[in-house]
Order: structure tokens, then C-alpha cells, then sequence
């Protein structure tokens, strides 16, 4: 077994431990999911559903609204409508990047019984914890040996959507969070080159301050956006294994680099634009493009937010690991998965296959800025960005992501989301610290 697939079943085993409980990052609210009645349990097979009758209709549930992601989405649409014309699609999108409204909509809808026909959601413990160990599922695994899918997807990848050997959704991508995107602009008429350090990145943004231009942009209307900020300045801190460790519950909250990483956190808080609690993530993302902003760090989504704006990946924008972080590679998947008792069974087979396909993976990745979980898509279509997305997954550390995973247990995430979010304004390192550490152990996600 290669370095890769150790740190990757490492990654796989810590996204699979958990509570059973749902947690609504942005809105702070949790609901606590009890199994439905056990109708709809037969694993699912393309073709010879044991549920309702299939009709013309689909109704999918997405969160992706935003430049790059709706477009990525449209290509997988227009696929479906041509292989399968007769089939009426309804998204019932909810929008809130990183699905920070869309979680708590589908908690309601599945707890209530009335769930849509297939859904988006991270591999990991967001779809096992919360879906699948609570009976809300159906399994996939005859699904993917009837389409010959065992061996065409990573056995890492699949293992992040499986649980007691089933299968329960489909991976459309590989994400990349983590990356610092910056304008090549403003870096070459101000002789700036890409941080690898914070030391680095405070000196660049000194110099761009200087010049009246905002260092880094940042928009966490949604909250996700900051607790994101601070796990790439954890992991450079850290170093991949203990920041694994502390995900995992075994590096504790009251370690000194955590310390180290919430008052670098504020330091570059005084970096960023005044009104970034007012702002998404692609807003921020579009105070780079404007030019208002030399840098922002967030996940690839960003290259799909820069390209369907018409920026040319290289020579309109560059892009680095976040300071201190080069080697790791933080993994975000997006995947489909079948609840049981939808109403349009054998139509939720034909969307999990159109976004499982190659074709569809092909269409869907150059636009979304992710690239194929497939092992077998096409990599020569991609840009010189995906390009290094793909070495890098294939070479470096990868590790998980809390504020796109989330990387332990669900009930971890509200309360530190919530804690950062007070910390980008109070800055208070050391309540910041206590009050994360206290969380990590009353929900259990500290060992
Ligand atoms: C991530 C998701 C991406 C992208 C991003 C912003 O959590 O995995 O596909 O949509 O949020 O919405």
C-alpha cells in the first residue's frame, strides 16, 4: 500500500466515526434524525426498483447557485435531458455556499418524510453519520455492480460513502480546499509573489496595504467561510498528522499551536475588508476579480467562479497551497445519494448514473474547478490549475476538511463554527481556544 492510500484510509477513517446527529452550520440549529419506517431498504438496482412506479419526474437538491458551480451543474442537466428527454427536472436549490442553508431544509424534509429523490452532500461523516447510520438511506452497492463502478472510482473515495460494506452515494468530484488564489495583476505591478509562509503573507500584505489595496479578501456571511480560514492556518501549524490528530480527538484543543493558530488567525484578520461578515464566499472571491483585493483562500470551487467570469487560470489569476501548507491537500467530495421512499426511484437511478459516468463527470469538473473522482475521466481536458490539482492529489498528504466535510463527528460543527465566527470579531484568543475545547468534549469528538 502506497504513503497515499494510508493517509487516505486514514482520512476515510476519520470522516466515518460519529454521533447521529444533524448539524446545521450556519443556523446553528440541529435536529436529531430517528429512522423512517423500513419500507425501501432493498438495495437499489438501475432498473428493478421495488419502489413507486418511476414517473416523468426528478426533483434533485443542490446548494450550487454560484459562478462555476451552477454551470457545472447545467452541463450534468443538460446531459441527463438529452439521455433521458422524457424525465422532468425540478432542482430544489437551496442557496448558502457549502450547503449552510440547504443542511438544515434537508433535515426537515427527511425527518419529515418527505425527502427528494436524490441529494448533494460531502462524503464523510456528513453522509454517514447523518444519513446513513440512521436508516435514512438506500445502498448503492448493487447499483454500482450492475454498472460496473467497483473498480472505477478510488477505493478511497468510495470508502468516505461507505458503511458495514454498502455503498450509499455517488462522488461527482475532488475538491481542493485550502488554496490561496490571487490576482496576478496586482502581484506582478506590485513585485509580489505567492506566499509560502505567514511570515510571507504578512509582508505581501503589508506592501499591498501600503498601497491602499485590500490584502485578502474574505466573505463569511455563511460562517463556514472563517472556520475554513482558520483549519488551512491549523494545518500549517500542525503539519498533516497532528492536524488529522486533532480532528481525530487525540491532539488536544489546548495545545500551544492551536494557540499559535488562532493568533495568526487574528493577525490576518487585519488584512481583510471591513464588511467580509456582509459577504459570501464568491463575493469575496469577486472583490479579487475586481481588483479591490490581492488574495483570497478558499476551496477550487474558486477556479470555477474565475473561469465562468472569463479569467484565464495562469495569466489572470495565480494559485498556491495556503502559507505552510504545501504537501497537504485537504479533500472535499461531492456525491449524490437515495434516500428510501422517494417517490421517483428509477429517475434518481438515471441521475446517479448520469453523474457517475464519464461523460458526466467530464462536463461537469472543468466547469465546477473540481476534478473527476473517476479514475478513468479524461485528465487531458483539464486547465494548468486542475492540472496541479490532480499531481497533488495523487502526491500529497491528504487530509480532511471541517468546514466542507466535516472531518469529525456532525455535532462538532455548529459549536465551533460558531466559536470562530465570534473570534473574527472579538479576536479573543484565548475564550476562542477554551470555548472550542469544551465543545470538542461535551460532543464527544474529543477522545
Ligand atoms: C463546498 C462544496 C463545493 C462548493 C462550495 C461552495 O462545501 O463541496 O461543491 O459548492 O461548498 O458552495
Amino acid at each position: 500500500m502506497t504513503s497515499e492510500m494510508v493517509s487516505l484510509r486514514r482520512l476515510a477513517g476519520l470522516l466515518t466515526v460519529g454521533a447521529l446527529v444533524v448539524s446545521a452550520c450556519s443556523s446553528g440549529s440541529t435536529a436529531t434524525p430517528s429512522a423512517p419506517a423500513a419500507s425501501g431498504s432493498t438495495p437499489a438496482s438501475a432498473g428493478s426498483s421495488s419502489a413507486p412506479a418511476a414517473t416523468s419526474d426528478l426533483e434533485i437538491f443542490t446548494y450550487w447557485t454560484a459562478g462555476g458551480e451552477a454551470q457545472g451543474l447545467a452541463a450534468i442537466e443538460d446531459i441527463f435531458a438529452k439521455n433521458y428527454p422524457g424525465i422532468k427536472v425540478t432542482n430544489a436549490v437551496v442557496a448558502g455556499g457549502a450547503g449552510s442553508n440547504a443542511t438544515a431544509v434537508l433535515a426537515t424534509r427527511m425527518t419529515g418524510g418527505n425527502p427528494p429523490d436524490t441529494f448533494q452532500i460531502h462524503g464523510g461523516a456528513e453522509l454517514i453519520d447523518t444519513w446513513v447510520t440512521t436508516g435514512y438511506m438506500q445502498p448503492l452497492t448493487q447499483f454500482y455492480t450492475d454498472n460496473g463502478w467497483l473498480d472505477k472510482f478510488p477505493k478511497q473515495l468510495l470508502d468516505l460513502v461507505s458503511y458495514n460494506n454498502d455503498i450509499y452515494s455517488v462522488p461527482v468530484n475532488v475538491h481542493r480546499n485550502g488554496v490561496l488564489w490571487f490576482n496576478k495583476k496586482i502581484f506582478t505591478d506590485n513585485n509580489i509573489s505567492a506566499p509560502t509562509t505567514w511570515d510571507e503573507f504578512f509582508t505581501a500584505a503589508d506592501a499591498l496595504k501600503a498601497k491602499g489595496i485590500t490584502p485578502l479578501a474574505l466573505g463569511d456571511k455563511d460562517k463556514w467561510e472563517s472556520l475554513q480560514l482558520f483549519e488551512d492556518i491549523l494545518l500549517s501549524k500542525l503539519g498533516p498528522a497532528d492536524y488529522r490528530g486533532i480532528w481525530a480527538g487525540t491532539v488536544p484543543w489546548t495545545d500551544a499551536r492551536v494557540t499559535d493558530a488562532l493568533t495568526t488567525m487574528a493577525k490576518v484578520m487585519s488584512y481583510v475588508n471591513a464588511d467580509h461578515a456582509t459577504l459570501t464566499w464568491d463575493q469575496a472571491a469577486g472583490l479579487v476579480l475586481k481588483g479591490t483585493a490581492a488574495m483570497n483562500i478558499m476551496g477550487d470551487w474558486e477556479k470555477g467562479y474565475y473561469t465562468s467570469n472569463g479569467w484565464t487560470p495562469g495569466s489572470d489569476f495565480g494559485w498556491a497551497p495556503a502559507p505552510g501548507t504545501a504537501g497537504s491537500f485537504i479533500v472535499v467530495t461531492d456525491t449524490f445519494g437515495m434516500p428510501k421512499n422517494i417517490k421517483n426511484q428509477a429517475s434518481a437511478l438515471d441521475w446517479l448514473k448520469t453523474v457517475g459516468s464519464v461523460e458526466g463527470q467530464d462536463a461537469f469538473n472543468p466547469k465546477k474547478g473540481s476534478i473527476p473522482a473517476r479514475v478513468d475521466a479524461d485528465k487531458s481536458i483539464y486547465d494548468a490549475y486542475s492540472q496541479s490539482a490532480i499531481t497533488d492529489f495523487a502526491t500529497n498528504e491528504l487530509v480532511p476538511s471541517e468546514a466542507n466535510g466535516p472531518a469529525t463527528i456532525p455535532a462538532f460543527l455548529t459549536p465551533i463554527t460558531d466559536a470562530i465566527s465570534v473570534f473574527t470579531t472579538d479576536l479573543n484568543v484565548q475564550s476562542a481556544q477554551s470555548t472550542i475545547a469544551a465543545a470538542c468534549t461535551s460532543t464527544g469528538a474529543c477522545k
